[in-house]
């Protein structure tokens, strides 16, 4: 098995320091970019420090997204990337690099989707008065968090809860699922129902640490 694989960060790079503690570099699993649209993302600077080829593509550099989206697909493609995982990428991806790697963009988003889409998962969850709160993994399609889901799990959200406290529950479930779900695509585990492309079949027994 093997699988090159590259994530986008805009911000901390939590879920990008998971997989790279958690499957770079194991069972033919390679990290080989990690891609931003700020200079500033701390992400880049763990994957620096963990030797990765970095690149940042600020949206304000190119004439639109759409030539920003197409220079970050070459400069991945040239990497020979198989699997690109948004890992807290917080622009929305142009329809035609959706279509460079269809089937191929992992996203972790801090929600029951299709509860809650969007910017602010949490808060929205909890001013809504929701009583579970959850984590998701998906394909990326070309909607606003409307791809296959992957992987899906739900905490309780205590009716008291803050937002600090709910946010590292969820980034600890987010920190479990996405190397997982990573895990899972590399063994070729993941593979869309012929029924209903929206539901993907993970093959029995693949899933270990569920
Ligand atoms: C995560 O909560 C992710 O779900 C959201 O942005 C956050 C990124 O965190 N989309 P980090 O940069 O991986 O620490």
């Amino acid at each position: 098995m093997s699988l090159r694989v590259a994530v986008l960060v805009s911000g901390e790079g939590s879920n990008l320091q998971a997989i790279l503690d958690s499957v770079h570099g194991r069972d033919g699993i390679e990290v080989v970019a990690v891609a931003s649209n700020r200079p500033d993302a701390r992400g880049l600077e763990r994957a620096r420090a963990a030797g990765v080829d970095t690149a940042t593509f600020e949206a304000g550099e190119h004439p639109d997204r759409a030539a920003r989206d197409g220079a970050m697909a070459h400069w991945l493609e040239e990497r020979g990337v198989e699997l690109v995982v948004l890992a807290g990428f917080m622009e929305l991806l142009t329809p035609g690099f959706v279509r460079s790697f269809a089937g191929r963009i992992l996203n972790v988003h801090p929600s029951l989707l299709p509860a809650f889409p969007g910017l602010h998962a949490l808060q929205q969850a909890i001013d809504y008065g929701a009583r579970v709160a959850g984590v998701t993994v998906h394909f990326v399609d070309e909607g606003v968090d409307t791809g296959p889901v992957v992987l899906q799990e739900s905490f309780s959200l205590p009716y008291a809860a803050g937002i600090a406290e709910v946010e590292h529950t969820a980034h600890a479930l987010e920190h479990e699922l996405l190397p997982r779900a990573v895990r899972l695509f590399a063994e070729g585990a993941l593979t869309p129902d012929p029924d209903n492309p929206r539901r993907v079949l993970v093959r029995e027994g693949a899933d270990v640490g569920h």
